[in-house]
């Protein structure tokens, strides 16, 4: 099904500017009619007008077109790959040059990135007294952010993680969902964070890992946040991206490829 007419796309997407506060204008106009396609399919509408009537008169449906514009498919140690080089290469190279190291985990949806970061921190943390770290945790989306800082799972989501790591870091309750140890979470302070508002969440980070979420921005709004994150690292702090995502021809000489395959860059010195 196609919308019969386009009548009412513009005064739609005001309305979803306005009250779920996302700038559909940041993002490609294709992906927002598939989502909005999608939606008016779910709630038999067949125009823009008309799912914005439906829209006006259905308080839940904010909650269903946020999630759907914004896509949080997410999973612990998502692409093992990039977590084994972070592990043993880019944390131990962290710390050569510091005690402490601070991490932006930007997108992190129900929050399982930024505890993959932390297990890995918190195991370094154990076997050496003397370091620690901080991480931050953002998405634009507050009802993820809350689901991260809950920090419950269901046990089909534990899937990647070994019985040590499941032991140490998780507690298992009742109901058989595993909840995230306080160790662990203390470790990260989650926010919510618009990435196309320009403003970095923290400067002098030495990590950020911003995976799968640029994939829906347009090519000027890639490059804008590649620059944010530019402004936000430290000299030589790394830069982790989807492994499907790429830097754009304006910004991709701020950065040097540490593992091309991998999407990691670091900040020119
Ligand atoms: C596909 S998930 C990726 C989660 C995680 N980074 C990973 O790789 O598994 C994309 C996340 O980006 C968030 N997102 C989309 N647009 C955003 C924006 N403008 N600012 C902050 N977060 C955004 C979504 O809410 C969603 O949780």
């Amino acid at each position: 099904m196609t919308p019969e007419k386009d009548d009412g796309f513009g005064a739609l997407k005001r309305y979803i500017e306005q009250n779920l506060k996302i700038q559909c204008s940041n993002y490609k106009e294709d992906y927002i009619k598939r989502r909005l396609l999608s939606r008016m399919r779910s709630t038999n509408t067949s125009a823009y007008d008309e799912y914005l009537k439906y829209l006006r008169e259905h308080e839940p449906e904010h909650d269903v077109l946020r999630k759907a514009l914004t896509i949080n498919v997410t999973e612990f140690f998502r692409d093992t790959d990039v977590y084994d080089l972070i592990r043993k290469e880019i944390f131990p190279a962290l710390f050569k040059g510091r005690k402490t190291i601070r991490i932006w985990c930007a997108g992190c949806s129900t929050g399982e990135e930024p505890y993959s970061l932390a297990m890995i921190l918190s195991d370094m943390m154990a076997a050496d007294k003397s370091i620690s770290g901080q991480i931050f945790a953002t998405d634009i989306d507050e009802v993820v952010l809350k689901k991260a800082k809950d920090g419950i799972y269901s046990e089909k989501s534990m899937g990647k993680l070994s019985e040590t790591q499941m032991h140490r870091h998780f507690t298992k309750l009742a109901d058989g969902t595993y909840q995230v140890k306080p160790h662990l979470q203390s470790l990260i302070r989650f926010r919510p964070h618009d990435l196309m508002s320009g403003q970095p969440i923290s400067r002098f980070l030495d990590m950020i890992s911003c995976r799968n979420v640029t994939i829906y921005f347009t090519e000027k709004q890639k490059d804008e946040l590649a620059k944010t994150f530019y402004t936000a690292l430290v000299p030589g702090g790394y830069y982790v991206m989807g492994k499907t995502e790429y830097l754009g021809r304006e910004v991709e000489g701020l950065f040097i490829p540490v593992n091309s395959i991998q999407k990691i860059y670091r900040k020119k010195e």
